[in-house]
């Protein structure tokens, strides 16, 4: 099979996945991300809680393996990311700060953006500057210790910064804007804040469109929800911003449990979707959250019922392709 990576090339695309940092030592792991990928993000190793877990510690040595893996086997490489604007992601002694001032605030934000961003420049050529900033159910912005020092400008502030860091990255605000049939707080939140950024003249260059995609049974990816998507997604075009999906998988929470069923629908799924968003010119970059099933966070997350494990990625336990590496594959011939 043509690699996928050369399937998003000849589109103009990039194809990767995520990487964590022990799966360097799982050689058939490696061997799926040689295949298939061009570029990779660290599912976890750039985070703020890995990299700085405590006021007087550092710790870049699994962000580092997964750089030189990506350096060593050619691959590009995304960043994911510089702020987690939700406490839950943020480490407990960043919680608990009380800032002065806002300048203050500033000084140790500024300082943790720049030194994560400039330490991988030119390397990393795209960047997560913030992730899940607005809230899933109201669509107002998180609040964090930055932001209560500093209001909202808190996220233009990390992007001003990781601009003077990482002058050569793309620029990237990253949210899932809620599956949820009917819910659509979370898109118009993070439209308004787009609409801000852009307006302040904040060098951002994309949106990065997670695509965690959940099967609602048992309407799957109707007329209704696509609609609901390609309204969005012209919003976002419409303010002169590409579009990366940066974290793609199919939860399959509540399908049946046979699994020629799951895969049979989950691939019409993944190829409804990805069609939709492939169609637009302004789409850079196709990342899936992880290649093979056994290591997907869905996992854990929501587990089914039935207890079976999930088949949320395109290799399955024993690292063959799925009807799912099938979809994608034919949503990159086809875009
Ligand atoms: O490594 C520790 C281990 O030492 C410890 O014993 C164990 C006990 O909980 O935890 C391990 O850390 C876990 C880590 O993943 C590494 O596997 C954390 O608990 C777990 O919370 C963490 O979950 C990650 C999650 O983000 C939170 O950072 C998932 O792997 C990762 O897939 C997920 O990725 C997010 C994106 O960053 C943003 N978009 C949504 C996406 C899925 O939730």
């Amino acid at each position: 099979a043509t690699p996928l990576k050369d399937l998003a090339a000849a589109k103009g695309l990039r194809f990767g996945s995520a990487m964590a940092a022990h799966q360097l030592s799982d050689p058939r792991y490696v061997e799926v991300i040689r295949r298939e990928c061009g570029v990779i993000v660290a599912e976890n190793e750039h985070k703020w809680y890995v990299i700085h877990p405590q006021s007087d510690q550092w710790n870049f040595q699994p962000a580092d393996a997964l750089v030189d893996f990506a350096k060593t086997e050619g691959l590009g490489m995304r960043g994911h990311t510089l702020l987690w604007h939700h406490p839950r992601w943020l480490p407990d002694w960043v919680n608990a700060l009380e800032f002065d001032s806002a300048a203050q605030a500033e000084a140790m934000l500024g300082d943790y953006v720049t030194r994560v961003a400039s330490r991988y420049h030119p390397f990393i050529y795209s960047w997560d500057v913030v992730n899940e900033a607005v809230d899933d159910k109201t669509g107002a912005l998180r609040e964090t210790a930055f932001s209560r020092a500093m209001g909202p400008e808190a996220i233009d502030f990390c992007f001003h910064k990781a601009k003077e860091a990482a002058p050569d990255a793309t620029l990237a605000y990253n949210d899932y804007m809620s599956w949820e049939s009917g819910n659509e707080n979370h898109r118009k939140g993070v439209l308004k804040l787009l609409e801000r950024l852009v307006k302040n003249g904040v060098p951002i260059d994309a949106l990065g469109v997670q695509s965690h995609s959940n099967y609602d049974m048992p309407d799957a990816f109707t007329p209704e929800k696509q609609r609901a998507w390609r309204e969005f997604v012209d919003e976002v075009v419409a303010m002169g911003l590409d579009v990366y999906l940066t974290e793609f998988d199919v939860n399959d929470t509540d399908l049946p449990p046979d699994v020629e069923t799951r895969d049979r629908l989950m691939a019409g799924y993944a190829k409804d979707y990805l069609d939709m968003m492939l169609s637009y010119e302004q789409t850079k970059d196709l990342l899936v959250w992880g290649m093979v099933d056994s290591y997907s966070w869905l996992q854990d997350f929501l587990p089914r019922e039935d207890g079976v494990p999930k088949r949320p990625t395109l290799y399955d336990a024993a690292y063959r392709p799925k009807p799912l590496r099938e979809a994608v594959a034919a949503a990159l011939r086809a875009a």
